[in-house]
C-alpha cells in the first residue's frame, strides 16, 4: 500500500479529510450495525441535544506505523472503557468494546495510506465521538445518538516540538468538585476555550488550572495531565478527582516505576510546591510529553531549572521509553499493543 504524498514530518497538529470514517446510530434503544462511510457531513436534528445543551463526548488516540510497515494503537481498550464512562455520565448510551474496537480496525485499515510512516514524527490521530443527535427541547436526553470516528495525521501538539514551553495559571477554573472534570465531556473544552485564548494572546501555550474549590492545587492543563521531578528523582504526578484520568499518565506511572525503577508519589500537589521541582512536564496522546521551561502565576514567575533549551533528563527518558513502546522500538507490557495491519 502506497502512502498519501504528505510532507510527514512537517505537519502540524490539525485536521485533514481523510477518505473513509465508521459511524453507527443508536436509536428505539439498539445500536445499528454501523459501518464505513466516505461523506465526511452529519445530517442531524436542529433540535440535537448536542446543538442544544452540549450532549457529547469524545476520545483521542493514535495510530503508529512500525519499522516493519505493521501499524499498531496504544491501549484502545482503556479509550474504549473511558468513552463508556463519559456516556453515562451524561446519559448517552454505552459503545460496547466490541464495536468500539471494529471501528478502530476498520477505520484504520481503511486509511492505512494515511498512517504517517515510521520515523517521521507524525501518527495518525483518532477521534471517537458520541453525540445526541435526536430532538430535545426540554431539557433531556436525547432519543437517539450518532457514534462516530475520523482519523486525521498529525504532527506535534504544540509548536517547537518537543522544546519547552511557557504556561501560565489561568485565574478560571476547569472543573468543579462532582462536576465533569474526569469525563472527556465536549462542554469541558468549550468552556477552557476563553481561558485558553487569554493564554494564547498573552504569548502563554497552556493554562495550568488550580483546583476549583480551594485554587491551592494543581490540577492539569486544558488537554494534558501534569508530571512533576523531584530534587532527588521521584516522579510526581497530582492525584484529583476532577482531573482527566489520562491513559498516558497511567502508562507513564508504570514505565517509571517497571522500567525505570523510578519511584512514584500519586497524590495532591500544592501549588506552593511547584518552585521545588526540578523538571515539569503536561502529558497526554496529543501532547505525548511536552516540557514546561516556566509558570507564570501573576506576576510570580516560577523558572523550572531544567531549562527553556531541552527536556530534563528524566522526562526525556519517560518520553523515550514510551515513544519506544508505542513505536515498537521497545518490548510493550502485555495487552498494551493492538495490532491492526
Ligand atoms: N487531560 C485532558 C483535559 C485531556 O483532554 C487529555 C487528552 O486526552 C488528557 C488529559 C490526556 O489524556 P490521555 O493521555 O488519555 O490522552
Ligand atoms: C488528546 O490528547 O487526545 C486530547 O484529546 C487533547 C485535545 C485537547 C487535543
Amino acid at each position: 500500500m502506497e502512502k498519501k504524498d504528505i510532507k510527514w514530518s512537517e505537519i502540524g497538529f490539525g485536521y485533514m479529510r481523510t477518505d473513509y470514517r465508521f459511524q453507527a446510530e443508536w436509536n428505539d434503544g439498539k445500536w445499528s450495525e454501523g459501518g464505513l462511510i466516505t461523506d465526511d457531513k452529519i445530517t442531524i436534528s436542529e433540535c440535537a441535544g448536542v446543538l442544544q445543551y452540549a450532549q457529547t463526548c469524545f476520545e483521542g488516540l493514535k495510530a503508529y506505523t512500525w519499522k516493519d510497515g505493521s501499524i499498531v494503537t496504544f491501549r484502545p481498550d482503556l479509550n474504549a472503557e473511558r468513552l463508556q464512562r463519559s456516556a453515562r455520565r451524561l446519559m448517552m448510551p454505552e459503545v460496547p468494546t466490541e464495536m468500539f474496537m471494529r471501528a478502530l480496525d476498520e477505520t484504520i485499515k481503511a486509511n492505512a495510506a494515511w498512517v504517517p510512516p515510521y520515523g517521521t514524527g507524525a501518527t495518525l490521530y483518532v477521534r471517537p465521538f458520541l453525540f445526541g443527535s435526536g430532538p430535545v427541547i426540554g431539557v433531556a436526553p436525547a432519543p437517539s445518538y450518532i457514534f462516530h470516528m475520523l482519523v486525521t495525521p498529525v504532527g506535534p501538539y504544540f509548536k517547537g516540538g518537543i522544546k519547552p514551553i511557557v504556561i501560565c495559571v489561568s485565574d478560571y477554573d476547569r472543573a468543579a468538585p462532582h462536576g465533569t472534570g474526569d469525563i472527556k465531556a465536549g462542554l469541558n473544552y468549550a468552556m477552557s476555550l476563553y481561558p485558553g485564548q487569554l493564554a494564547h494572546s498573552r504569548g502563554y501555550a497552556e493554562n495550568m488550572f488550580l483546583d476549583a474549590a480551594t485554587r491551592t492545587n494543581v490540577e492539569e492543563t486544558g488537554g494534558a495531565n501534569f508530571l512533576f521531578v523531584t530534587k532527588d528523582g521521584k516522579l510526581v504526578t497530582p492525584k484529583s478527582s476532577t482531573i482527566l484520568p489520562s491513559i498516558t499518565r497511567r502508562s507513564l506511572v508504570h514505565v517509571a516505576k517497571e522500567y525505570l525503577g523510578l519511584e512514584v508519589e500519586e497524590r495532591v500537589v500544592p501549588f506552593d510546591e511547584v518552585k521545588d521541582f526540578v523538571e515539569i512536564g503536561v502529558c497526554g496522546t496529543a501532547a505525548v510529553i511536552s516540557p514546561v521551561g516556566e509558570i507564570d502565576n501573576g506576576d510570580e514567575k516560577i523558572m523550572v531549572p531544567s531549562g527553556m533549551e531541552a527536556m530534563g533528563p528524566v522526562l526525556t527518558k519517560l518520553r523515550e521509553t514510551l515513544v519506544g513502546i508505542q513505536m515498537g522500538d521497545v518490548k510493550a507490557p502485555e495487552g498494551w499493543i493492538r495490532k491492526i495491519l
